[in-house]
């Protein structure tokens, strides 16, 4: 028994209210007989809407990002305890886009994370080198740095998971090889065993230009425990023919 495989979409800022519940209606009906958890991050505005869709059913309800405080004079921020609230059980933080957006280091991204676990959600943490860092060799290093600075002290691999997603390959189609892919998995779960001890209980999805087409290719290495998916996350056929590429494990 591994890790738990997930393939979890993120639908970015795309879609009002009536196209989210449609889409999340056409991901639940598609999810049973699926091998891998799903889980569905729409807009924080569309989160109510699509949680009544989902229900208690199996696919899981995510936010794309917290506030590290749980109240407050924070204008525009959501708390971890509000998409709790709406029907959430995880939220994405540190996504290079609010990290490179927003300038979200890794000491805010480790202080969403911690708000997450305080409200009880399981915190996707994305981590991922650009392409400068990588032709400089940088990449370990900056996977490193990124997971020792956003990962809190504590995690479990019951409320974590990892998100490699290289910055060069996210809505550019571009995908890492299977070789590089396997590489970062293994030196992020060797990072994650030198901070916890038990680095092999975690989940790291890979994320980056997903498609039904590369998925199989993704989910047969070793290491790589689902995907985060973005634009193909966006049409129901083709984020379910992604989780159909999911391996069958034993529960
Ligand atoms: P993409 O986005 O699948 O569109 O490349 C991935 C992500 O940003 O999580």
């Amino acid at each position: 028994m591994g890790p738990q495989h997930y393939v979890i979409g993120n639908w970015k800022m795309n879609g009002l209210v009536a196209g989210a519940c449609a889409l999340a209606r056409a991901v639940l009906a598609g999810a049973p007989g699926c091998a891998t958890q799903l889980a569905l991050c729409p807009p924080a505005t569309s989160l109510g809407a699509v949680a009544a869709v989902l229900g208690r059913g199996p696919v899981m309800l995510g936010g794309q990002d917290c506030h590290p405080k749980a109240t407050g004079a924070h204008t525009g921020d959501v708390s971890a305890e509000m998409l709790a609230d709406v029907g959430c059980g995880l939220v994405v933080v540190g996504h290079s886009e609010r990290r490179t957006n927003h300038g979200e280091r890794d000491d805010l991204v480790r202080a969403k994370a911690e708000a997450a676990h305080r409200a009880g959600l399981v915190a996707v943490i994305c981590v991922g080198e650009t392409l400068a860092e990588r032709e400089a060799g940088r990449t370990r290093e900056i996977l490193a740095t990124q997971l020792r600075g956003s990962v809190p002290a504590g995690a479990t691999a019951t409320r974590t998971i990892i998100a490699y997603e290289p910055v060069w390959a996210i809505g550019t189609g571009k995908v890492a090889t299977p070789a590089q892919a396997a590489e970062a998995h293994g030196w992020i779960r060797s990072e994650l065993d030198g901070m916890t001890g038990a680095g092999g209980a975690f989940s790291i999805l890979y994320g980056g230009s997903v498609k039904p087409e590369n998925a199989t290719d993704l989910f047969a290495l070793p290491g790589v425990d689902g995907a985060l998916v973005g634009g193909a996350s966006l049409d129901a056929t083709q984020f379910l023919g992604i989780a159909a590429a999911a391996p069958r494990r034993r529960a």
